[in-house]
């Protein structure tokens, strides 16, 4: 059972670089409130690791449009992960590869102008949904808004980490490169660019501990009344 009780349909917008801890964190606050945890970047991760899968050059943008109409629909997005021929195929879209390949689709405005509404709609009923465009885009009445950051070190380092189990070949010069290049690309985009919602509590990690921060959100929310 969940230690707090949310008010009906609360949703959560977590929004933040990679590496800003967005993903751990709002994992733990969705256990802590009983509420479904959905991690946008899985999404484009999908989409990406798809488009790419079937051969399709990720600058072709007419081409990327088209295919990544028929992957939506051959997907289904689920609170445990991204299932797709009856499988959960979301192992596969982990990897540093696949996360260059969702920058690019990502950048698209056509298929972000598409993933708005099943991502509203999988909110609607309450939700922590965890991305970069959440707070400003997807959910601006959002009940609750935050902004992770960290430094650039320190997200790179516990990229670094986490890919140990998976990708080993991966030096932290290697992840360092890719940050640079994809904060670059997720900050500059024309549509639906990283940034914090005007409304959106902002907390640096840099130094604290996960469950520090997982506390502060939950200390605003219980301020807030949105959970008791
Ligand atoms: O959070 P992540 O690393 O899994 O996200 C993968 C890519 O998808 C990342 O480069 C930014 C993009 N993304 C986005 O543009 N909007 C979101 N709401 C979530 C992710």
């Amino acid at each position: 059972m969940s230690e707090w009780i949310p008010v009906e349909g609360l949703r959560i917008a977590i929004d933040g670089p990679s590496g800003s801890g967005k993903g751990t964190i709002a994992t733990m606050v969705g256990k802590a409130l009983g509420l479904v945890v959905m991690d946008t970047g899985l999404l484009y991760r999908f989409l990406g690791w798809r488009v790419n899968d079937l051969g399709i050059d990720l600058n072709d943008e007419p081409a990327v449009v088209a295919a990544v109409d028929s992957a939506v629909a051959e997907m289904d997005w689920r609170a445990e992960g991204i299932f797709f021929e009856n499988r959960d195929c979301t192992p596969l879209l982990r990897g540093e590869d696949v996360g260059a390949y969702a920058s690019k689709v990502a950048a698209i405005s056509a298929i972000r102008k598409q993933l708005l509404e099943l991502q509203r709609k999988i909110a609607a009923s309450g939700c922590v949904m965890d991305g970069r465009d959440i707070g400003t885009v997807v959910l601006p009445d959002a009940e609750a808004k935050f902004f992770l950051t960290a430094s650039h070190r320190e997200r790179a380092r516990r990229r670094w980490v986490q890919l140990q189990q998976s990708d080993a070949e991966v030096t932290l010069d290697q992840i360092v490169d890719d940050l640079k290049a994809r904060d670059a690309r997720d900050s500059g985009r024309d549509c639906s660019p990283l940034e914090r919602a005007k409304d959106a509590i902002e907390i640096d990690s840099t130094t604290m501990r996960i469950d520090e921060v997982v506390d502060r959100i939950l200390a605003v929310l219980e301020r807030r009344r949105l959970i008791s």
